[in-house]
């Protein structure tokens, strides 16, 4: 089991993140069961990024962590702020997205103005992206971190930005954290009017996967890595999630026709 063995800083966003260092000479940043939003955030972020990995999408590796009573002990910082009261991080098995390369040496980003960010080199894979985000009606808006390849594969001759998939939290559910499915409204960023999309063609690569790769027997093989404390030991609605995922497989591609044909107009170049 990976352990974490120092508290680095903590992150922006509702879930009070924490980069932290492991026992693996990586660094991830970890998310607590009693982190303000909800439990359940944990089985999505496990499940949602285990399953965009299996669609081929740009994810980071993601690991179950575990935090000592000693180390919250001995690192005040590790403590959630709420509105009028600051409780200690719980000890036990937390989420941790593995941070690509060395925080020293790379900084990330959330955003990139537009002129860079149609210089990603995987900005393509956005489309993928959005195939995952109707299938798993995540609720959030998608969210990535863009870095730049140099520092991180440490190869001087390539210049572009990469980027990879993060906070898969609310993938899944709805704002209460419970594994219930809505209708998927915030998920189409303002950026995809230049990702370059032409035609449904644009994300036939996912949508074949989804449909041949993600059967019912890996979704429940899945399922079982996760630790069941972060479902409350509820194993019927971690099934029940399972299952519904499986079933709204052949909606997607009538959900991507539906944003494409929103007043929005995501799409410029799909004729
Ligand atoms: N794997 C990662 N590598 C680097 N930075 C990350 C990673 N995961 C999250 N972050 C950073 O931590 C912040 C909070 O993480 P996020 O998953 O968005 O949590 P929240 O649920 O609080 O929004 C992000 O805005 C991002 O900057
Ligand atoms: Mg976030």
């Amino acid at each position: 089991m990976l352990q974490a063995l120092e508290q680095i800083r903590r992150m922006r966003g509702g879930a009070q993140s924490h980069l932290m260092r492991c026992s693996d000479g990586y660094y991830y940043v970890v998310k607590f069961q009693n982190n303000p939003q909800h439990r359940r955030i944990l089985v999505n972020e496990m499940l949602g990024t285990k399953l965009a990995a299996r669609l081929g999408l740009p994810t980071v590796p993601v690991a179950i962590v575990e935090v000592s009573e000693e180390l919250i002990r001995l690192t005040p910082e590790l403590a959630m702020e709420l509105p009028r009261t600051r409780i200690a991080c719980q000890p036990g098995l937390q989420f941790g997205a593995r941070y690509p390369g060395d925080p020293r040496q790379v900084t990330l980003h959330d955003f990139l103005p537009d002129e860079q960010l149609r210089e990603v080199e995987n900005l393509h894979e956005f489309a993928g992206m959005l195939v995952f985000d109707k299938w798993t009606c995540n609720t959030n808006g998608r969210q990535t971190v863009f870095f730049d390849e140099r520092k991180v594969e440490r190869d001087e001759a390539t210049v572009r930005y990469k980027t990879r998939m993060i906070d898969q939290g609310f993938a899944s559910t709805p704002g209460n954290g419970i594994f219930r499915m809505r209708r998927c409204a915030a998920c189409m960023p303002a950026t995809a009017s230049i990702w370059g999309v032409t035609g449904m063609e644009s994300f036939a690569p996912w949508l074949e996967l989804l449909e041949k790769r993600l059967s019912e027997r890996m979704l429940d093989e899945i399922g079982r890595e996760i630790p069941p404390a972060w479902y409350e030991d509820d194993y019927d609605a971690l099934v029940r999630l399972l299952e519904q995922l499986h079933r709204r497989r052949p909606r997607v591609p009538d959900l991507i026709l539906e944003a494409k044909k929103s007043s929005r107009q995501p799409f410029p170049n799909w004729m």
